[in-house]
Protein backbone atom coordinates (compact mmCIF):
# COMPACT_ATOMS: atom_id res chain seq x y z
CA UNK A 1 0.00 0.00 0.00
CA UNK A 2 1.69 3.58 -1.30
CA UNK A 3 0.35 6.62 0.19
CA UNK A 4 1.01 6.31 3.94
CA UNK A 5 3.39 9.68 3.87
CA UNK A 6 2.05 13.17 3.42
CA UNK A 7 4.53 16.58 2.87
CA UNK A 8 8.01 17.04 1.32
CA UNK A 9 10.37 18.33 4.34
CA UNK A 10 8.23 18.33 7.46
CA UNK A 11 6.62 14.59 6.62
CA UNK A 12 4.47 12.65 8.48
CA UNK A 13 4.18 8.43 7.90
CA UNK A 14 1.29 6.98 9.61
CA UNK A 15 0.57 3.79 10.26
CA UNK A 16 -2.16 1.72 11.88
CA UNK A 17 -5.47 -0.25 11.84
CA UNK A 18 -8.89 0.77 13.75
CA UNK A 19 -8.77 -2.90 15.52
CA UNK A 20 -4.98 -3.42 15.49
CA UNK A 21 -2.86 -3.19 18.69
CA UNK A 22 -1.94 0.36 17.93
CA UNK A 23 -2.24 3.16 15.79
CA UNK A 24 0.72 5.72 15.19
CA UNK A 25 3.51 7.56 12.96
CA UNK A 26 6.64 9.05 12.43
CA UNK A 27 7.10 12.94 11.96
CA UNK A 28 10.77 12.78 9.66
CA UNK A 29 11.89 16.51 9.24
CA UNK A 30 10.68 18.65 12.34
CA UNK A 31 13.62 21.43 12.83
CA UNK A 32 15.26 21.20 15.97
CA UNK A 33 14.61 23.12 19.56
CA UNK A 34 11.10 22.96 19.41
CA UNK A 35 9.96 23.48 22.35
CA UNK A 36 7.24 21.10 22.86
CA UNK A 37 3.83 21.54 25.14
CA UNK A 38 2.53 17.65 25.28
CA UNK A 39 -0.55 18.26 27.01
CA UNK A 40 -1.67 21.05 24.19
CA UNK A 41 -0.95 17.88 21.83
CA UNK A 42 -3.30 16.29 24.02
CA UNK A 43 -5.90 18.70 23.78
CA UNK A 44 -5.95 18.46 19.83
CA UNK A 45 -6.62 14.96 20.40
CA UNK A 46 -9.51 15.31 22.86
CA UNK A 47 -11.15 17.41 20.29
CA UNK A 48 -11.15 14.52 17.98
CA UNK A 49 -11.51 11.34 20.22
CA UNK A 50 -14.46 9.52 19.74
CA UNK A 51 -17.28 9.61 22.80
CA UNK A 52 -16.74 12.95 23.68
CA UNK A 53 -20.59 14.10 23.12
CA UNK A 54 -23.78 12.77 22.45
CA UNK A 55 -23.68 13.24 18.79
CA UNK A 56 -20.71 11.66 17.68
CA UNK A 57 -19.57 7.86 18.09
CA UNK A 58 -20.35 6.70 21.54
CA UNK A 59 -16.71 4.27 20.97
CA UNK A 60 -15.10 5.02 24.27
CA UNK A 61 -11.21 5.38 23.69
CA UNK A 62 -8.78 7.60 25.90
CA UNK A 63 -6.39 8.30 22.71
CA UNK A 64 -3.36 9.37 25.07
CA UNK A 65 -0.46 9.28 22.94
CA UNK A 66 2.98 7.89 23.80
CA UNK A 67 5.92 9.80 22.32
CA UNK A 68 9.08 6.97 21.80
CA UNK A 69 11.41 9.40 19.84
CA UNK A 70 12.86 12.23 18.66
CA UNK A 71 12.04 14.51 22.46
CA UNK A 72 14.32 15.37 24.99
CA UNK A 73 14.11 17.41 27.72
CA UNK A 74 10.60 18.95 26.34
CA UNK A 75 12.35 19.61 22.95
CA UNK A 76 12.41 18.53 19.50
CA UNK A 77 15.78 17.11 18.40
CA UNK A 78 15.10 17.17 14.99
CA UNK A 79 15.43 13.28 14.72
CA UNK A 80 12.18 11.19 13.80
CA UNK A 81 9.62 12.00 16.47
CA UNK A 82 7.56 8.38 16.60
CA UNK A 83 4.42 7.98 18.64
CA UNK A 84 1.32 5.88 18.68
CA UNK A 85 -1.77 5.53 20.55
CA UNK A 86 -3.44 2.34 21.67
CA UNK A 87 -6.71 0.86 20.62
CA UNK A 88 -8.30 0.08 23.93
CA UNK A 89 -12.28 -0.29 22.79
CA UNK A 90 -12.18 -2.56 19.68
CA UNK A 91 -15.85 -4.36 19.53
CA UNK A 92 -14.42 -6.13 16.58
CA UNK A 93 -17.79 -8.80 16.62
CA UNK A 94 -19.95 -5.35 15.38
CA UNK A 95 -18.18 -5.98 12.32
CA UNK A 96 -18.62 -9.85 11.64
CA UNK A 97 -21.58 -8.64 9.17
CA UNK A 98 -19.15 -6.99 6.13
CA UNK A 99 -16.99 -9.66 6.78
CA UNK A 100 -17.80 -11.04 3.69
CA UNK A 101 -19.73 -8.19 2.16
CA UNK A 102 -19.58 -4.66 1.44
CA UNK A 103 -21.23 -1.21 3.14
CA UNK A 104 -22.68 0.58 -0.21
CA UNK A 105 -20.71 3.69 -0.53
CA UNK A 106 -17.38 2.80 2.11
CA UNK A 107 -13.96 1.52 1.13
CA UNK A 108 -14.86 -2.15 1.79
CA UNK A 109 -15.49 -3.42 -1.79
CA UNK A 110 -12.23 -1.25 -3.58
CA UNK A 111 -10.02 -2.43 -0.65
CA UNK A 112 -10.99 -6.49 -1.55
CA UNK A 113 -11.14 -5.55 -5.01
CA UNK A 114 -7.34 -3.73 -4.93
CA UNK A 115 -5.63 -5.77 -2.26
CA UNK A 116 -7.41 -9.52 -2.59
CA UNK A 117 -7.59 -9.57 1.36
CA UNK A 118 -8.64 -6.93 4.05
CA UNK A 119 -8.97 -6.22 7.70
CA UNK A 120 -12.74 -5.58 8.45
CA UNK A 121 -12.79 -5.18 12.11
CA UNK A 122 -13.68 -1.44 12.17
CA UNK A 123 -13.18 -0.57 8.57
CA UNK A 124 -9.46 -1.47 9.23
CA UNK A 125 -6.98 1.19 7.57
CA UNK A 126 -9.50 2.72 5.97
CA UNK A 127 -11.62 3.60 9.26
CA UNK A 128 -10.65 7.29 10.11
CA UNK A 129 -9.08 6.10 13.28
CA UNK A 130 -5.53 6.99 10.97
CA UNK A 131 -6.43 10.34 11.48
CA UNK A 132 -5.37 10.52 15.12
CA UNK A 133 -2.10 10.09 13.95
CA UNK A 134 -2.55 13.29 11.72
CA UNK A 135 -3.86 15.34 14.71
CA UNK A 136 -0.51 14.57 16.73
CA UNK A 137 1.50 15.19 13.73
CA UNK A 138 -0.54 18.34 13.09
CA UNK A 139 -0.25 19.23 16.88
CA UNK A 140 3.34 19.28 16.60
CA UNK A 141 3.13 21.25 13.36
CA UNK A 142 0.97 23.93 14.75
CA UNK A 143 3.54 24.45 17.74
CA UNK A 144 6.40 24.91 15.26
CA UNK A 145 4.62 27.65 13.53
CA UNK A 146 3.88 29.51 16.36
CA UNK A 147 2.85 32.67 14.97
CA UNK A 148 0.64 31.30 12.53
CA UNK A 149 -3.44 30.74 13.74
CA UNK A 150 -5.29 28.21 12.27
CA UNK A 151 -8.86 28.37 13.35
CA UNK A 152 -11.53 25.80 11.79
CA UNK A 153 -15.28 25.75 12.59
CA UNK A 154 -18.49 24.18 11.20
CA UNK A 155 -20.72 25.97 9.35
CA UNK A 156 -23.02 23.58 7.64
CA UNK A 157 -25.06 20.64 8.88
CA UNK A 158 -27.00 19.03 6.84
CA UNK A 159 -29.22 22.21 4.88
CA UNK A 160 -28.64 24.50 8.27
CA UNK A 161 -26.19 27.23 6.93
CA UNK A 162 -23.94 29.55 8.81
CA UNK A 163 -24.57 32.69 6.35
CA UNK A 164 -22.10 34.39 8.52
CA UNK A 165 -18.37 35.57 6.98
CA UNK A 166 -15.98 34.13 9.70
CA UNK A 167 -15.04 37.88 9.86
CA UNK A 168 -18.63 38.23 11.85
CA UNK A 169 -17.77 35.27 14.03
CA UNK A 170 -16.16 35.30 17.31
CA UNK A 171 -13.61 32.27 16.31
CA UNK A 172 -12.63 31.52 20.18
CA UNK A 173 -16.14 30.56 20.81
CA UNK A 174 -15.94 27.45 18.72
CA UNK A 175 -15.76 25.34 21.34
CA UNK A 176 -18.59 26.20 23.87
CA UNK A 177 -20.47 23.62 22.08
CA UNK A 178 -20.26 20.01 20.70
CA UNK A 179 -21.27 21.04 17.25
CA UNK A 180 -17.85 23.37 17.01
CA UNK A 181 -20.04 25.89 15.18
CA UNK A 182 -18.85 29.40 16.76
CA UNK A 183 -22.71 31.01 16.41
CA UNK A 184 -24.57 29.33 19.81
CA UNK A 185 -27.99 29.50 18.18
CA UNK A 186 -27.00 27.58 14.99
CA UNK A 187 -25.02 25.37 17.17
CA UNK A 188 -27.75 24.28 19.40
CA UNK A 189 -30.23 24.42 16.14
CA UNK A 190 -27.73 21.60 14.32
CA UNK A 191 -27.02 19.54 17.24
CA UNK A 192 -30.88 18.88 17.73
CA UNK A 193 -30.80 17.66 13.86
CA UNK A 194 -27.61 15.63 14.71
CA UNK A 195 -29.58 14.39 17.64
CA UNK A 196 -32.54 13.65 15.25
CA UNK A 197 -30.26 12.33 12.52
CA UNK A 198 -28.90 9.74 14.69
CA UNK A 199 -32.05 8.14 16.29
CA UNK A 200 -33.28 8.03 12.76
CA UNK A 201 -30.14 5.60 12.59
CA UNK A 202 -29.19 7.88 10.09
CA UNK A 203 -26.32 10.22 8.37
CA UNK A 204 -25.69 13.41 7.43
CA UNK A 205 -22.94 15.58 5.65
CA UNK A 206 -21.32 19.14 6.72
CA UNK A 207 -19.28 21.81 5.62
CA UNK A 208 -16.28 22.67 7.67
CA UNK A 209 -14.80 26.54 7.17
CA UNK A 210 -11.18 26.96 8.28
CA UNK A 211 -9.15 30.78 8.69
CA UNK A 212 -5.19 30.78 8.73
CA UNK A 213 -3.92 34.09 9.46
CA UNK A 214 -0.67 35.70 10.19
CA UNK A 215 0.70 33.76 7.40
CA UNK A 216 3.64 35.24 6.06
CA UNK A 217 3.94 36.48 2.38
CA UNK A 218 5.87 33.64 0.22
CA UNK A 219 4.71 30.21 1.07
CA UNK A 220 3.91 28.30 -1.90
CA UNK A 221 5.74 27.32 -4.79
CA UNK A 222 4.21 28.59 -8.92
CA UNK A 223 3.90 25.39 -10.59
CA UNK A 224 2.83 22.28 -9.70
CA UNK A 225 3.13 23.22 -5.71
CA UNK A 226 0.60 25.82 -5.65
CA UNK A 227 -0.28 26.46 -1.46
CA UNK A 228 -3.76 26.22 -2.34
CA UNK A 229 -3.07 22.66 -4.47
CA UNK A 230 -0.95 21.46 -1.60
CA UNK A 231 -4.23 22.76 0.99
CA UNK A 232 -6.52 20.96 -1.75
CA UNK A 233 -4.48 17.96 -1.70
CA UNK A 234 -4.24 17.64 2.24
CA UNK A 235 -8.45 18.19 2.61
CA UNK A 236 -9.07 16.04 -0.17
CA UNK A 237 -6.97 13.03 2.05
CA UNK A 238 -9.24 13.37 4.82
CA UNK A 239 -11.64 10.35 4.95
CA UNK A 240 -15.39 11.35 3.81
CA UNK A 241 -14.35 14.73 2.31
CA UNK A 242 -16.06 15.53 -1.13
CA UNK A 243 -15.19 19.25 -1.97
CA UNK A 244 -12.89 21.90 -1.42
CA UNK A 245 -12.91 25.33 -2.40
CA UNK A 246 -10.82 28.61 -1.58
CA UNK A 247 -11.28 32.15 -1.38
CA UNK A 248 -14.65 32.95 -3.36
CA UNK A 249 -14.76 29.56 -4.36
CA UNK A 250 -17.53 28.26 -6.60
CA UNK A 251 -19.98 31.35 -5.49
CA UNK A 252 -17.05 33.55 -7.30
CA UNK A 253 -18.09 31.95 -10.90
CA UNK A 254 -20.71 34.31 -10.72
CA UNK A 255 -19.03 37.99 -9.98
CA UNK A 256 -17.33 40.20 -12.37
CA UNK A 257 -13.70 40.94 -12.53
CA UNK A 258 -14.13 44.50 -11.76
CA UNK A 259 -16.10 43.34 -8.72
CA UNK A 260 -13.88 40.20 -7.84
CA UNK A 261 -10.21 41.52 -7.92
CA UNK A 262 -8.81 42.47 -4.71
CA UNK A 263 -7.72 46.36 -4.87
CA UNK A 264 -4.83 47.21 -3.01
CA UNK A 265 -3.97 49.72 -0.19
CA UNK A 266 -0.55 50.90 -0.07
CA UNK A 267 0.58 48.65 1.78
CA UNK A 268 -0.03 45.76 0.13
CA UNK A 269 -2.47 44.71 1.68
CA UNK A 270 -5.86 44.40 -0.14
CA UNK A 271 -9.65 46.09 0.87
CA UNK A 272 -11.19 42.66 -0.30
CA UNK A 273 -10.08 39.07 -0.02
CA UNK A 274 -11.94 36.88 -2.65
CA UNK A 275 -8.30 35.56 -3.14
CA UNK A 276 -8.24 33.75 -0.29
CA UNK A 277 -4.62 35.16 1.09
CA UNK A 278 -2.88 33.36 -1.82
CA UNK A 279 -2.52 34.52 -5.63
CA UNK A 280 -0.93 32.95 -8.50
CA UNK A 281 -0.30 29.52 -5.48
CA UNK A 282 2.03 31.70 -2.97
CA UNK A 283 0.66 33.41 0.19
CA UNK A 284 -0.29 37.46 -0.09
CA UNK A 285 -0.18 37.74 3.52
CA UNK A 286 -4.24 37.97 3.81
CA UNK A 287 -5.84 35.62 5.34
CA UNK A 288 -5.98 32.19 3.65
CA UNK A 289 -9.82 30.80 4.49
CA UNK A 290 -11.22 27.66 2.74
CA UNK A 291 -14.33 25.29 2.86
CA UNK A 292 -14.50 21.47 3.11
CA UNK A 293 -17.50 19.33 2.39
CA UNK A 294 -18.02 16.17 4.10
CA UNK A 295 -20.77 13.48 2.82
CA UNK A 296 -22.99 11.94 4.93
CA UNK A 297 -20.99 8.56 6.25
CA UNK A 298 -21.84 5.63 4.74
CA UNK A 299 -22.62 3.51 8.04
CA UNK A 300 -26.12 3.78 8.66
CA UNK A 301 -28.03 1.81 11.58
CA UNK A 302 -30.66 0.80 9.57
CA UNK A 303 -31.41 -2.44 7.45
CA UNK A 304 -29.77 -1.37 3.61
CA UNK A 305 -29.37 -3.79 0.90
CA UNK A 306 -25.48 -4.45 -0.57
CA UNK A 307 -23.88 -7.25 -2.70
CA UNK A 308 -21.58 -10.42 -1.02
CA UNK A 309 -17.84 -11.25 -2.63
CA UNK A 310 -20.61 -13.74 -5.09
CA UNK A 311 -22.17 -10.75 -5.89
CA UNK A 312 -25.01 -11.59 -4.77
CA UNK A 313 -27.60 -9.56 -3.45
CA UNK A 314 -27.88 -9.53 0.70
CA UNK A 315 -30.07 -7.84 3.11
CA UNK A 316 -28.19 -6.46 6.27
CA UNK A 317 -28.52 -4.31 9.07
CA UNK A 318 -25.53 -1.68 10.25
CA UNK A 319 -24.52 -2.40 13.35
CA UNK A 320 -21.98 -0.79 15.92
CA UNK A 321 -20.73 2.58 17.30
CA UNK A 322 -20.65 5.27 14.34
CA UNK A 323 -21.02 8.91 14.13
CA UNK A 324 -24.09 10.62 12.79
CA UNK A 325 -22.43 13.27 11.49
CA UNK A 326 -18.38 13.47 11.48
CA UNK A 327 -18.09 17.09 11.08
CA UNK A 328 -17.71 18.18 14.75
CA UNK A 329 -14.86 15.58 14.91
CA UNK A 330 -13.32 16.33 11.66
CA UNK A 331 -12.48 20.12 13.29
CA UNK A 332 -9.18 19.73 14.74
CA UNK A 333 -8.04 17.02 11.58
CA UNK A 334 -8.46 19.74 9.12
CA UNK A 335 -6.48 22.54 11.40
CA UNK A 336 -4.08 19.54 11.57
CA UNK A 337 -3.72 18.63 8.15
CA UNK A 338 -3.52 22.50 7.20
CA UNK A 339 -0.99 22.86 9.90
CA UNK A 340 0.54 20.34 8.55
CA UNK A 341 0.89 22.08 4.83
CA UNK A 342 1.85 25.34 6.72
CA UNK A 343 5.32 23.85 8.17
CA UNK A 344 6.31 22.29 5.36
CA UNK A 345 5.80 25.21 2.88
CA UNK A 346 7.77 27.32 5.85
CA UNK A 347 10.61 25.23 5.30
CA UNK A 348 10.40 24.05 1.77
CA UNK A 349 10.14 28.34 1.48
CA UNK A 350 13.05 28.63 3.33
CA UNK A 351 15.44 26.46 2.10
CA UNK A 352 14.89 28.59 -1.24
CA UNK A 353 16.31 31.37 0.38
C1 LIG B 1 -13.94 11.99 12.01
C2 LIG B 1 -14.49 10.98 11.06
C3 LIG B 1 -15.30 9.96 11.56
C4 LIG B 1 -15.85 9.01 10.70
N1 LIG B 1 -16.68 8.06 11.21
C5 LIG B 1 -17.31 7.21 10.37
C6 LIG B 1 -18.27 6.28 10.87
O1 LIG B 1 -18.56 6.23 12.07
N2 LIG B 1 -18.86 5.44 9.98
C7 LIG B 1 -18.56 5.48 8.65
O2 LIG B 1 -19.12 4.71 7.87
N3 LIG B 1 -17.66 6.34 8.15
C8 LIG B 1 -17.04 7.21 8.97
N4 LIG B 1 -16.14 8.10 8.47
C9 LIG B 1 -15.86 8.13 7.01
C10 LIG B 1 -15.10 6.93 6.48
O3 LIG B 1 -13.84 6.78 7.11
C11 LIG B 1 -14.95 7.08 4.97
O4 LIG B 1 -16.18 7.42 4.40
C12 LIG B 1 -14.45 5.81 4.32
O5 LIG B 1 -13.10 5.59 4.65
C13 LIG B 1 -14.56 5.82 2.79
O6 LIG B 1 -13.83 6.88 2.26
P1 LIG B 1 -14.49 8.08 1.40
O7 LIG B 1 -15.79 8.42 2.05
O8 LIG B 1 -13.49 9.20 1.54
O9 LIG B 1 -14.66 7.57 0.01
C14 LIG B 1 -15.57 9.08 9.31
C15 LIG B 1 -14.76 10.12 8.81
C16 LIG B 1 -14.24 11.07 9.67
C17 LIG B 1 -13.41 12.19 9.12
Amino acid sequence: MAGNTFGNLFKVATFGESHGIAIGGVIDGCPSGIELDLDAIQTELNRRKPGQSKIVTQRKEPDTVEFFSGIFEGKTTGTPIGFAIRNTNQKSHDYSHIKDSYRPSHADYVYDKKYGFRDYRGGGRSSARETASRVVAGAIAKQFLSNIKINAFVSQVGELKLNKNYTELNLADTELNPVRCPDQEMAAKMESYIKEIKKEGDTIGGVITCVIQNVPIGLGEPAFDKLHAELGKAMLSINAVKGFEYGSGFNGVAMKGSAHNDQFNTDGTTKTNFSGGIQGGISNGMDIYFNVAFKPVATIIQPYETIDKNGAIVKTQGKGRHDPCVVPRAVPIVEAMAALVLADYTLIHNSAK
